[in-house]
């Protein structure tokens, strides 16, 4: 047999499965997920989410069991998000405020039963708002200013309830300073704020509207999520929400905005988190069921390239299922 005479030989590196785990990059651990749940009113009801496989809305007695699971896993954070009945929609989204509003109950079972985990709750009008918008609208057009009136009376209502984390996940201008000013003036300076910084006006959060029953109910969401096609502008709002007060930022989606994970990476010494979302998720989980493709060796390798852009933590609705495996 002939020899070649070849200098370099990177299949040395991938020879042996001891080898490739020395030389791998890239490593994942549960600590890097947050795990996102939805909640419905009720006891021990669990209704199943049809556009994502293996995906619940819960009431706060089984949230609870799933976040004393997530922190048995090693899982140190939990993202809710509150499915709320139109009757208790509005065009304010007042409910968002109320006291003893699911989420803030949901808050507050959580942080007696699960003190050690972290919960993180989002900032926005749209599953409180009768027009499925993040904003306040008026005439068809979503006002900006008059959204952060309201915005912060939400985070401090929160915050209230004992959240550790608000994500405004809005997209307005200013939000973030506003929310920061609110959090401070009403005493809450522990409270942390990971900003949606580039969030785009993305089709793969579908499943997610289903989820809420957040579909807008007329326009689209395009005069306040970012252009897919924009990447210096991802810069742009970055630098902004840190200037604000930001303590992490947010790239979302994730798989198919990996350049600008990186490039945020790069421009940031931020904690960078990145939201694998309902739609990523929805096409793994759909493609494994009909046997088009490895479901689990594809979240895997998912996740992977995820983190390898350069996200310091991973939003997914796999985070239990990766945990299990990591
Ligand atoms: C609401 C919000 C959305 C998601 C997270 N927070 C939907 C939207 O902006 O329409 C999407 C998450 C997902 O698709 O997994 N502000």
């Amino acid at each position: 047999m002939k020899t070649f005479q070849i200098d370099q030989r990177p299949r040395r590196n991938r020879q042996t499965a001891s080898i490739r785990s020395m030389v791998r990059e890239t490593r994942l651990h549960p600590s890097d997920f947050i795990l996102p749940l939805f909640l419905v009113d009720g006891q021990e009801k669990q209704v199943p989410i049809e556009s994502m496989p293996g995906c619940f809305r819960l009431s706060p007695d089984l949230v609870v069991k799933e976040c004393r699971e997530a922190h048995q896993l090693e899982i140190p954070a939990v993202a809710l998000f509150p499915a709320l009945p139109d009757l208790l929609k509005d065009k304010a989204a007042s409910e968002s405020t109320n006291p003893d509003g699911l989420l803030q109950q949901t808050i507050r079972q959580i942080k007696n039963a699960v003190p050690e985990i972290t919960v993180i709750t989002d900032v926005a009008m749209d599953p409180y708002s009768i027009d499925g918008h993040d904003g306040l609208v008026q005439d068809g057009e979503i006002l900006n200013d008059a959204t952060l009136e309201i915005l912060v009376e939400m985070a401090v209502s929160q915050a209230e309830a004992g959240t550790d984390i608000i994500a405004p996940s809005d997209m307005m201008d200013g939000r973030v300073g506003a929310i920061r000013q609110g959090l401070d003036q009403h005493g809450y300076t522990r409270v942390g704020i990971l900003a949606y910084s580039a969030k785009y006006a993305s089709a793969f959060y579908g499943p997610f509207r289903d989820a809420l029953d957040s579909e807008p109910r007329s326009g689209d969401k395009k005069t306040y999520q970012m252009d897919p096609a924009n990447r210096r502008e991802a810069v742009r709002e970055i630098l902004l929400d840190i200037d604000q007060g930001a303590d992490m930022v947010m790239v979302k989606p994730a798989v198919i905005y990996l350049d600008v994970i990186a490039e945020i990476k790069a421009r940031t010494n931020l904690p960078v988190v990145a939201y694998n979302v309902s739609g990523e998720y929805a096409m793994i989980k759909s493609a494994d069921r009909l046997g088009w493709l490895d479901g689990e060796a594809a979240m895997i390798e998912m996740l992977t390239a995820i983190k390898r852009s350069g996200a310091d933590i991973i939003l997914t609705y796999f985070a239990k299922e990766i945990a299990k495996l990591c």
